[in-house]
Formats: C-alpha cells, structure tokens, sequence
C-alpha cells in the first residue's frame, strides 16, 4: 500500500476531522504511505484542484474541530451528478469519470467516511473496481452494520442539554415545550435525548402517534398537579394514518427535508388549551466539538480503517460489535436501515418511567384546566 485516499461525504457529523487524523497519521506513521484527500465528498475527483495532500502537519490540532478539514456535499452523488450541457442542466452518470480519475491518482485504497447515502454510493464504486473502505458516519446512528456511529453521540449530548434547558423554562411558565429533533426516518436522538432528559412525551417515526394520546398525557399531568410538559419529537414522526412532514420537497439530486412536525404538534396542543413553544434544534446538533465518546470511536474507527486496507479488505466498513471494533461488508451494513427496536428495552423502560409515545390506548380524562394560559 503506497497511496490512500480519503473523502467525506454527506451530511456532516462531529468526529470527521478525528477519523481524517486518524487516517493520515496510521498511514504514513504504521504503513509509510502517502495520504491525499478529496474535497466535498466525490466531487474532490472532478473539480480542478479537488485532490490535495494530507500530512502530519496538516491535521495538527483539528481532533476537537467540528466539520470536517475535507469539505463535504449531500448532493454529490456521482451516479446523479447535475451538469450543464449545451447551456442546459440535466442530470447524469458521471461515476466513470470518478472511477477513471480515482485510478489515475493511483490510489491502492479509498476510505470513504459517510452515512447511508454516501456509502451506497461507495459501495457501488467497490463494484466499478475502486478499492473502497467504509467508516459510519451519522448523527441519526441509522447504519444497522454497526452498532453505532460517530456523530450520534454528541448530538445526543447536545439535544439532552436543550432538554434539560427547556425544562426550567417550561416549569417557569407551565408551558408545554416541543423539541423537534433531528434523525431522518430514525427515533434514536429523539428517544434517548427524551429518556436522558426526563421527557414526558418522546414521538419517533418508528411509533406513528394520535394527538389525542398526546393531550392525555399533558391533561394527566396537569390534573396531578403539574402544569408544563416536555415532547422531544423526531423530525421524521408521523401522526397514525398521516404522512412525514416536509419543508422542501426532493428531486433527483436532493433528498426531501423534513422538518415542521414539531409546530404541527405545538399547534394542536395550544388548540387543545394548553400553552406552548416550539423549539426546532436544527444544525446545532451537527456542530461543534465532538465527545470525548465521538473522538474516541472515530479514531479507532480511521485508524482501523488504514488496517482494514493493508489487508485488501476492500468493500467493507469498519463497525462496532460487542465494543471491539471490527468490519462488515458494506452491503450487509447497508441492506436494512438501522430503527429503533419498538420493542426493545429502551422504549420498554421509557414506557415503565411513564413516558408517552402517543399510541397509548385512551382513557376518559377530564377537561383541560386552563392553567398556563396566561401569557
Ligand atoms: O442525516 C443527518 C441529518 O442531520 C438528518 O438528521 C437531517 O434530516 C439532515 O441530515 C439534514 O440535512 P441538511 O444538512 O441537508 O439540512
């Protein structure tokens, strides 16, 4: 092995610049190899001075930085590229161009660091003859081939703490407080960021919800004397019998973004009397310095990565089994996205702790008391 490359694609994710260090230091300090790394994900291969050399030097310091020293894209999908031919734009497959600069460059393996999207894609590049290996990426820890990847750590940390903020303030004013979470199609920030914070009501879209059993949880407080309530809801919930909502649809090159299920759940619990804000926690859960946990993994997981590629194990992703890292064939890793367990001891012991996921069976409550209402 003389030469690697690596990339980052996707949405960003705390612990990125940990696992680029971990990757340029393994490589020339253990393997004597030369490092370049490709800017914003693959279209580092396309675009003119996309390809730069990575030294000891260059990734000096950046262990605690957020983002990522590489760049990064989520709409840089070789396979669905959109280019402008003859003034107009369309979209192409452009992955053979990627795959013929990836072997001009001389690269004896890539490692690729990224989510479910990026990964797809790189496993088809495995196919197409690049010797790829795979590091989970994701603050929605939605990768089911392992058992949890970088980044998901510190956004729990991060959505804990706005719980735990909202907490005060809610019980200030006897409010009712929503936090919408990120996670995609995923419950995990939202479920352990509620159970660690204490929430009242935790909505995944593992867990289609009624809003009925939502205003019985708040009219079972309040009648036992407690007139605020904290709801964590995941981007991605869904009421029962209803859709996902959006805030921009998708096209070929973007995927749809969701996000607003928080106000509509905000927007019904003030209809149902109780006073309430709304609170979307947005990018903040991607930014920033990653965990000590996040730092940990994602150096073990850059430096295992190097190891992974002297051994020719190309078309695998580094994963954690049982705290010991190992690897997976990127397709096995990929075939079924990662969700929360309904009937795993999380939600089984958020359930035990009174915690409401809103698909409650209902019992008769008395009306809303009118408490909170007063500005
Ligand atoms: O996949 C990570 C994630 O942060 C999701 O939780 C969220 O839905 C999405 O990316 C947001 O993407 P963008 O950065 O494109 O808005």
């Amino acid at each position: 092995m003389r030469k690697i490359g690596v990339l980052t694609g996707g949405g960003d994710a705390p612990g990125l610049n940990a696992v680029i260090r971990a990757v340029v230091k393994t490589a020339i300090q253990v393997y004597g190899c030369e490092v370049v790394g490709a800017r914003d994900g693959y279209d580092g291969f396309a675009s003119p001075g996309g390809i730069i050399p990575l030294g000891l030097s260059d990734v000096r310091g950046i262990l605690p930085r957020g983002g990522t020293i590489l760049g990064t894209a989520n709409r840089g999908n070789p396979f669905a590229r959109k280019v402008v031919r003859n003034g107009v734009e369309v979209v192409e497959d452009v992955s053979d161009e990627i795959v013929d600069a990836i072997h001009e460059l001389g690269l004896d393996a890539l490692v690729v660091i990224g989510g479910d999207g990026t990964l797809h894609i790189a496993d088809e590049l495995h196919y197409k003859g690049v010797p790829v290996i795979g590091v989970p990426k994701t603050i929605d820890n939605d990768i089911s081939g392992t058992e949890i990847t970088f980044g998901f750590d510190t956004a729990l940390t991060i959505a804990t703490e706005a719980v735990d903020r909202l907490h005060t303030t809610a019980e200030a004013h006897h409010r009712v407080m929503v936090l919408e979470l990120m996670g995609r199609d995923a419950g995990f920030i939202a479920l352990h960021s509620g159970v660690a914070g204490g929430a009242d009501v935790i909505l995944i879209p593992e867990i289609p919800f009624r809003f009925e059993a939502i205003a019985a949880k708040i009219r079972q407080r309040a009648e036992r004397g407690t007139y605020f309530s904290i709801i964590c809801v995941s981007e991605g919930a869904r009421p029962q019998g209803g859709a996902q909502v959006y805030s921009r649809s998708g096209d070929a090159v973007y995927v749809p973004r969701l996000g607003g299920v928080g106000h509509l759940v905000g927007g019904y619990v003030e209809e149902q009397g109780f006073e309430a804000r709304v609170t979307v926690l947005g990018h903040v859960q991607r930014g920033g310095t990653p965990t000590a946990f996040d730092r940990w993994l994602a150096t073990r997981y850059g430096a295992a990565a190097v190891r992974l590629a002297a051994e020719g194990g190309f078309g695998q992703m580094v994963s954690l089994k049982n705290a010991r890292i190992e690897s997976v064939a990127l397709k096995d890793a990929l075939a079924v996205p990662k969700r929360v367990d309904v009937n795993g001891d999380a939600v089984i012991t958020a359930r035990g702790l009174g915690i409401a996921f809103g698909d409650e069976p209902l019992t008769p409550v008395s009306s809303p008391t009118g408490r909170g209402m007063q500005g």
